[in-house]
This record gives C-alpha cells, structure tokens and sequence, in this order.
C-alpha cells in the first residue's frame, strides 16, 4: 500500500495527532490537510504532509484537496460556536466532503470522526450502548443533532456508492494536546496566579455539580490510532465504531482534577435544568452543553477491539491525569 490521504481539520485537538500517527505509519506515502488557519508543518517534524489553507464550504477547494487522493479522514467541525455558525459549517461544508468523497476518482474510502453525541442523550439508550443502535441525536442540543444529522447524510450522499464508509464515534476526547475540555472550565482562563492560589485553598476552588452520570474519555493519540487502523485496515469492514478508553469516570473525579470542588446533586436536579432550558427560547448555545451531563452515554468499544483490531493505551483515568498535569493541576 502506499496512501495518498486527504484530511480536512489536521490542525484541531485530534488532527495533530492523527497527522502524526499518519505520518509514522509505512503504509501511508503522503497526506495532504487543508484547514482555515496559517500553519507550519515543519514546526511538527512532518515529511509527508502537505499543508494548505482552505474553507469546507467552499467545494472547489474540497474538490481540489480530494483530487487524486485514495483515502479522505474528515476532521474539520465547529465544536463550540453558535448554532447557526455551526450548523452552515457542519452540515453544508460535511456535505462538500461527503459529496467531494464519492466523486472524487481515485477515493476509494472516507473515514469520518461523528461522537457519541450522535446516540443523543436518551434515557432509553442502553448502558453500555452498541453500534447497532441508530444515532438519533438529541434536538435539544445543537452538537448532538448534527452529529446524527452528518451521519443520516453520510449514508444518504453515500447510497448506491462504492466507497468504503467508516464512522468513528468517539467518547471526549483529552490529553496534553487536547485541552478543550479543561479550557472549557470557566476558571481555567483565570490567570495563572489566581487559579493556583483558588487551586492551594479548598473553599476558593469553584463548586462543580455531579449528579452521578459516568464519564467516558479517551486519549487524543488513541483517537489517532483508531483513524489509522481506519485509514489502513484490509479485514474489517465498513461501519461505525465507538471509541473510548477503558473504564469510566465519575464527574467529581473530572471536576476535581480539572480544579474544582466536586459537589454531588441529585440526577432529578439535572435532568430538570436540561429540561427547562430545553424549553427556552433564544437559549445561547454554550448552555445546550448542559444536556450532555444529564444523561449516561455509555459505549461498548467491543467493535473496535475485535475488527478494527484497536486498542488503546490509555485508560479513562489515565487520560484525565495526563490533562491534569498538562494544565498544572496535578
Ligand atoms: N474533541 C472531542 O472531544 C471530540 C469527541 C468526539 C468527536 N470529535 C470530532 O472529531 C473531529 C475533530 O475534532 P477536534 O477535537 O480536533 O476539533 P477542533 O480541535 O475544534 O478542530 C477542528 C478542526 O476543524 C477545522 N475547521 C473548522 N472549521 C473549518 C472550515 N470551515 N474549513 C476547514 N477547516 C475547518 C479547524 O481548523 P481552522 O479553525 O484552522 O479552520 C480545526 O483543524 C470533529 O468532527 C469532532 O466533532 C471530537
């Protein structure tokens, strides 16, 4: 084998890495990324990546990043913005790749990161859920629905098609390099002396709700090595695949080791806040993230294990003490 691969999205939290584990991998020739920002890949040690700057939503630069390329891994999203940013991003620019993919000549396989979210935070999902279960999404929370929107559009863009389809859901994702969920905390972007004088007293540390609902986290290079075994793999098939580090977490254990004071609340109490902002006008779609704490998602990664052959060095609880240390919370 000797890829070419296409990645849009190569300089977020989990493109780095992927990046990285793409280009260490023998069976990868060369990779091209594309993204909005400046940025340098010599600064990465990369020798078979390419750079260039370019938008999703603008198809003829998806077009020409796909062009001549056997394998096209789609990282590029709006995690945390507005509803309707992310939404014309999300959904339109996912299309320009979808529909870029099946196009493309030579693109024989598209390997798209959806999330956990895609299942939507339903009190009848199973625990621990499986990919046999359709990814409804949650309305309520805009991540959510366009997750299990991307996903009904894959397979729609995708149907009667010859490419090869594998969806990656994975859990949070964390690490040195993936600090967006420690960034996220409020009183991170204190500066640094006020958040290690909150951090050395107890009671100046911000109190932070736990109504029991499990954690799952996974390592950003976990993450990457999972793209890979999708970019690469010559025996499993096509299809989802949940991605999560072994072990589950409890939001105390986050919050205390991302610098808070846990305090348990009742689950009552938290799926009735989600339920009343789910029936607020003009709700700022930061809040909507508030429906992800109220209930459990957890997922089965038996899938991953056995066909894609992955397996993850860290575990749920290593991976929160790497971010820990990576933000000086250790
Ligand atoms: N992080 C998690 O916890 C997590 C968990 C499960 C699934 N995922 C999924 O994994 C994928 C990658 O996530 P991530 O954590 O790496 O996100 P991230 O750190 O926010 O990075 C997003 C990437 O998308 C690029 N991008 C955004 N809008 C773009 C546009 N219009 N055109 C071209 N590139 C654009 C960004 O670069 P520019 O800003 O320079 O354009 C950046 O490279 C996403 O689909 C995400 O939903 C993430």
């Amino acid at each position: 084998m000797s890829l070419r691969v296409a990645v849009t999205g190569p300089t977020g939290e989990i493109g780095i890495s992927t990046i990285s584990a793409l280009e260490a991998h023998p069976a990868v020739a060369e990779i091209i990324g594309m993204a909005r920002r400046p940025f340098d890949t010599s600064e990465h040690g990369w020798t078979k990546t390419t750079y260039r700057q370019g938008d999703i939503l603008d198809r003829d630069a998806v077009e020409a990043l796909v062009a001549d390329t056997d394998v096209v891994v789609h990282l590029a999203f709006i995690i945390m913005g507005s509803r309707e940013e992310s939404a014309r991003v999300n959904l339109e620019g996912t299309r320009n790749v979808f529909e870029a993919a099946v196009a493309g000549p030579r693109v024989r396989r598209l390997v798209y990161t959806s999330s956990v979210a895609a299942y939507g935070y339903h009190s009848d999902n199973p625990v621990p859920i499986t990919e046999d279960v359709p990814p409804r999404g949650s309305p309520e929370h805009y991540y959510s629905e366009q997750k299990a929107a991307c996903e009904a559009l894959l397979a729609d863009v995708t149907a009667g098609s010859a490419l090869e389809v594998y969806v990656l859901r994975p859990c949070i994702v964390a690490g040195p390099k993936a600090t967006a969920l420690a960034d996220a905390m409020p009183w991170n972007q204190l500066p640094g002396p006020v958040r290690r004088l909150a951090h050395a007293l107890p009671l100046l540390k911000p109190p932070f709700p736990d109504p029991g609902t499990p954690v799952q986290l996974v390592h950003h290079d976990d993450v990457a090595s999972a793209i890979v075994a999708a970019v690469t793999t010559t025996s499993a098939q096509p299809g989802a695949y949940n991605i999560a580090g072994d072990g589950v977490l409890s939001m105390s254990a986050v919050g205390e080791a991302l610098g808070a004071r846990p305090v348990r609340v009742p689950h009552g109490a938290a799926t009735a806040t989600s339920e009343v902002i789910a029936r607020l006008p003009f709700v700022p779609s930061i809040l909507e993230w508030l429906h992800a704490g109220r209930t459990s998602v957890v997922m089965d990664t038996t899938k991953a294990r056995d066909q894609l052959g992955w397996r993850p060095n860290f575990s749920a609880a290593e991976t929160l003490s790497a971010l820990a240390s990576s933000i000086g919370n250790d």
